[in-house]
């Protein structure tokens, strides 16, 4: 059941997304006739000077407050989801906000610790930066070692009510979607807002985040190019982050960098090789590389700070990734394919020669390009979606990887336009696959690749799929045979498009909720 607290919490979302327009960015096709009324009615709420149709989400959600900044940053991450336009709305949400005062942030220490601040800390600076979730201030400790600068992150007071309670509302709307829409529950939006709520509850536990700053600093200490700061667990809690101040230049501010005499485009290429490491060596990587996160200290070392999205890779996918690059790098897309299938990731039912095709016709392209136009990113993007055509469904952790690579290799072009991602990336790889899959001369083996994954994978299908959707097009596109042609991926698109509008959905929800909220107070 949901309370009428729940009711005036959706009621305003409903009325916001009115006022800023929202509703009418849906595609009149996809309102029922009889419906068509009460979209006329919320649309008399709409605000005379509402943004540009692709912002107005974006303009909403921001409106609305942290919880939903964070739906809409999650969501931003699925456009199998949401659908393309809205993911690219989505990603425009920026989260900054105003700090919360100093005397509150006192309050949050001495509550957190049981003592007073000036027992914690020698002293508590003001707040530096500040985000939905935490603010960060400069303070200092003494300790046997003397006194030293630290950054301590606090968890925004009454945050945590405020998202659960904005969770449930979100949850509510999930569920009753499902139960009107068959495409709802295809969407699996109940599931969505779950893995909402367990991303966000993590990054509200600063101990995790202090754990995966532990465990990277573990991984990569031998790494020359890249460190990250310590936690000072004696100051850290579920609440209070206290960290190693870091003194470097962000590598958002260009003209510090170049000030500073750095060389970009060795930065570039270091920051391309040291995600594809994490990736592949440690499969735990930083999911959140803005360049707000990422700072370059005095001796040229990368230093990442905000450890609150990780994403981790298993044996399996590591190796699915390598294969993948390595067969893109050297060409070699038959082999590329048939170890897809002897592994049994590919179901035997497809045809080899019709996969390699298929990897062929993302992989040339790219070979013909110059070396500034090709994207690891879209490679991947596109990989995915043929690889959905022959009943290879996606993980998640891999989408979050691909999803991480397009902020990276932003970051990385803004430092060098004319990066050549595949040369940056050749020397990672290769030391990982002579790593672990033995002598790079027996790598020219078909039969090598295939038996060691084959030993990965062993019999468990090893992806999963990639979404009903999918595979409910895979027989209509792949009867005759798959022909890559520019109308079948053309169709795909077409058929992704109309289908992925959960957000019509949603909103058909709140319109209808809004509507009967109007009636209630009329009456
Ligand atoms: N260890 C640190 N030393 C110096 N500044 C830091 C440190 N950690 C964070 N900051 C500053 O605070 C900002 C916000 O911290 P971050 O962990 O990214 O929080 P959020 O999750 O709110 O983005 C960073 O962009 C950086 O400028
Ligand atoms: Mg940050």
């Amino acid at each position: 059941m949901i309370s009428a607290f729940h009711l005036v919490r959706i009621g305003r979302a409903a009325f916001i997304f009115a006022r800023e327009g929202v509703f009418s960015t849906i595609d009149p096709a996809l309102i029922p006739p009889a419906a068509r009324p009460l979209v006329r009615i919320v649309r008399l709420i709409e605000r005379p000077s509402i943004g540009a149709a692709d912002t107005r989400l974006s303009a909403a959600l921001t409106r609305l407050g942290p919880s939903y900044v964070k739906l809409g940053q999650f969501l931003a991450t699925r456009p199998d989801v949401v659908g393309a336009a809205a993911a690219h709305d989505l990603e425009r949400l920026q989260d900054q906000m105003p700090p919360f005062p100093q005397q509150e942030a006192e309050a949050a220490v001495a509550a957190s610790f049981g003592k007073p601040v000036s027992a914690v800390f020698a002293s508590f600076g003001p707040p530096v930066a500040a985000a939905s979730i935490a603010q960060v201030h400069h303070a200092e400790v003494v300790n046997a070692g003397g006194r030293r600068a630290v950054a301590v992150k606090l968890l925004r007071p009454g945050i945590e009510r405020r998202f659960y309670a904005d969770l449930r509302a979100f949850d509510y709307v999930a569920r009753h979607a499902e139960d009107f829409s068959a495409e709802a529950r295809r969407l699996r939006l109940v599931e969505v807002v779950d893995t909402l709520r367990r991303t966000v509850a993590i990054e509200m536990d600063f101990r995790l985040e202090a754990a995966a700053l532990s465990e990277m600093a573990e991984n990569t200490k031998d790494d020359p190019d890249f460190r990250v700061p310590a936690v000072d667990w004696d100051r850290t809690t579920k609440e209070v982050l206290t960290l190693e101040w870091i003194e470097a230049t962000p590598l958002s501010d260009r003209a510090r960098l170049l000030a500073k005499g750095f060389d970009l485009r060795q930065l570039a290429r270091a920051l391309m090789q040291t995600f594809l490491r994490h990736a592949l060596r440690d499969g735990f990587f930083h999911a959140d590389m803005h360049p707000g996160n990422l700072f370059v200290d005095d001796h040229g070392r990368l230093i990442a700070v905000d450890f609150g999205i990780m994403g981790r890779l298993g044996v399996k996918e590591r190796l699915f990734l390598a294969e993948i690059l390595h067969g893109f790098i050297t060409r070699d897309y038959r082999r590329t394919a048939e170890v897809h299938f002897e592994a049994g990731y590919v179901p035997a039912h497809h045809s080899v020669e019709n996969f390699a095709q298929a990897i062929r016709a993302i992989g040339e392209p790219i070979h013909n390009r110059t070396a500034e136009d090709i994207s690891m990113a879209r490679l991947l993007t596109l990989l995915f979606e043929v690889t959905g055509l022959f009943d290879m469904r996606t993980r998640p952790e891999l989408l979050l990887l691909q999803k991480t690579m397009v902020v990276v290799e932003g970051v990385a072009r803004s430092l060098d336009p004319k990066l050549d991602i595949w040369s940056a990336a050749e020397p990672v790889v290769r030391e990982w696959m002579t790593r672990h899959l033995g002598p790079a001369g027996k790598l020219e083996g078909a039969a090598l690749g295939a038996a060691e994954i084959g030993r990965f994978v062993g019999n468990a299908p090893g992806l999963l799929t990639r979404g009903v959707r999918v595979l409910d097009q895979l027989d209509e596109i792949t009867r005759g045979g798959l022909v890559l042609s520019p109308e079948t991926i053309a169709d795909i698109d077409k058929r992704e498009g109309r289908r992925s509008r959960w957000s019509t959905i949603a909103l058909w929800v709140i319109a209808a909720l809004l509507l009967w909220i109007v009636i209630l107070l009329l009456r």
